[in-house]
């Protein structure tokens, strides 16, 4: 984070309070969470789009915390689930504010929209669109999620925006459930009202030119079904998937370009066609709170042989990122100062897999040992809320800092929380 420095004797500072007296205070692993950085990205956001709608993926982390930085910056909220609107509704996030995502929603999480009064529901098949249109009373708003067929260049466990994956409506006419079958299911619904358009065309993605492509595509979109079905909708979401630096040589997300040229291709395909200019909103999760935390380990044993194996007390039930899409990750030694020479060593869970690897070829001084601490950079997005209790390990806690002040806003998961479910 940009609130991380390095202080005396090898200490790290983050924002503003020394890593190894939250590690003593609220033990290991634990996840980090500058506060002050999740507001300034959210700030930058309203400020680089003041005219759109700025929706906070909850997915990325979901706590009642961040959930209320985020509504006090002025960003909305795009959750997937009855549980994150659970969440949303408990801290009084504003209904209007919210939107609801999810190929598969069941009447459960269609339900608590209902009742919470989330202002956009976006659909995602025809059957959704019956269900929602036999449980919705009012004037329910919703958008349609597209396939834009834009092949964002990222893994492909997180492509989002291609034929073929089971995200979004079709655009090819030879489709069955294709994006016009879906837009005349939504104004046969009455209790529905068709808002605008939506797609996603994935995560972790850097280019802007990819978002610019399914932008272009987006309005074409909705100037022919002006065309086709004489409706002029007003709204399009262009989701979020805006890429963040993992490692010192990543590319991330240039969001000014990124406005520059939305702006741009927004304004030149709705003048050449005379269409209204759309209200616009974003989607970003990871690039809000993601390089706004850190996980802190403590080594728990070092393995000399063909390879060194740093083995620490997480690994892939608190970071599944490397498993699930073979995410690499960089890791430092802090609290100390070593003067060891440095060697290649791989950073290992404690997991009961050889492929609990966190971080692999990593540079790190000979002389590390039990005991010592290691901070991994970039974790506070999808690390949390992709956790689990794989070899029944507790969820770290998460802990947000401000000015040097820590609070604990998650507590860790303790044996008693994992029995509890067991009925026997
Ligand atoms: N909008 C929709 C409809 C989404 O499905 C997602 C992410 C987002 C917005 C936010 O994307 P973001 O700005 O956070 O990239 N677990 C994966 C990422 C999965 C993303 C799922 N959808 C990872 O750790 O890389």
């Amino acid at each position: 984070p940009r609130s991380t420095r390095l202080g005396p004797g090898g200490e790290l500072l983050f924002a503003g309070a020394p890593v190894s007296h939250l590690a003593a205070r609220f033990g290991t692993p634990a996840y980090l969470l500058d506060e002050d950085e999740v507001r300034q990205n959210a700030r930058a956001y309203r400020k680089a789009l003041p005219d759109a709608e700025v929706a906070y993926a909850s997915k990325a982390l979901c706590t009642r915390a961040v959930l209320r930085w985020v509504a006090e910056e002025g960003l909305s909220l795009d959750t997937c689930s009855a549980g994150e609107i659970a969440v949303a509704r408990s801290i009084g996030f504003p209904a209007e504010r919210i939107l609801l995502h999810g190929n598969a929603k069941t009447p459960e999480d269609l339900k608590a929209a209902l009742s919470y009064g989330v202002r956009r529901i976006v659909v995602d098949s025809l059957d959704e669109i019956e269900q929602l249109g036999a449980l919705a009373t009012g004037a329910q708003q919703v958008l349609i999620r597209v396939t834009p067929d834009v092949a964002a260049g990222t893994h492909a466990a997180i492509t989002t925006g291609t034929e073929g994956q089971k995200f979004g409506f079709s655009l090819r006419e030879e489709v069955r459930d294709n994006l016009g079958r879906a837009v005349s299911a939504v104004l046969a619904q009455p209790g529905l009202r068709l808002a605008g358009l939506h797609c996603h065309i994935g995560s972790q993605v850097s280019r802007v030119d990819f978002y610019e492509l399914a932008a272009r595509k987006m309005i074409g979109v909705l100037v022919a079904l002006r065309e086709s079905n004489g409706v002029t909708l007003r709204e399009l979401d262009l989701g979020g998937g805006h890429a963040v630096r993992y490692l010192p040589g990543d590319t991330g997300f240039d969001i000014d370009g990124y406005v520059r040229r939305l702006r741009v291709a927004l304004a030149y395909e709705c003048t050449s066609h005379g269409f209204p200019l759309p209200k616009l909103t974003i989607e970003p999760g990871r690039a809000i709170v993601g390089p706004a935390g850190i996980t802190v380990y403590r080594v728990c044993a070092v393995k000399r042989g063909s390879r060194t194996f740093v083995a620490v007390d997480g690994g892939m039930s608190d970071n599944a990122r490397p498993a699930l899409y073979g995410a690499a990750y960089t890791a430092r030694l802090i609290g100390r100062r070593s003067r060891s020479a440095r060697r290649p060593m791989t950073v290992v869970g404690r997991h009961c897999e050889s492929g609990d690897v966190l971080a692999d070829g990593l540079s790190l001084p000979d002389d590390v040992r039990p005991g010592d601490l290691l901070a991994v950079p970039c974790t506070g997005a999808y690390h949390h809320s992709l956790a689990s209790n794989y070899n029944l390990v507790g969820r770290p806690p998460v802990v947000g800092v401000s000015r040097g002040t820590a609070t604990l806003l998650v507590r860790r998961e303790t044996e008693e929380d994992l029995l509890k479910r067991d009925l026997g």
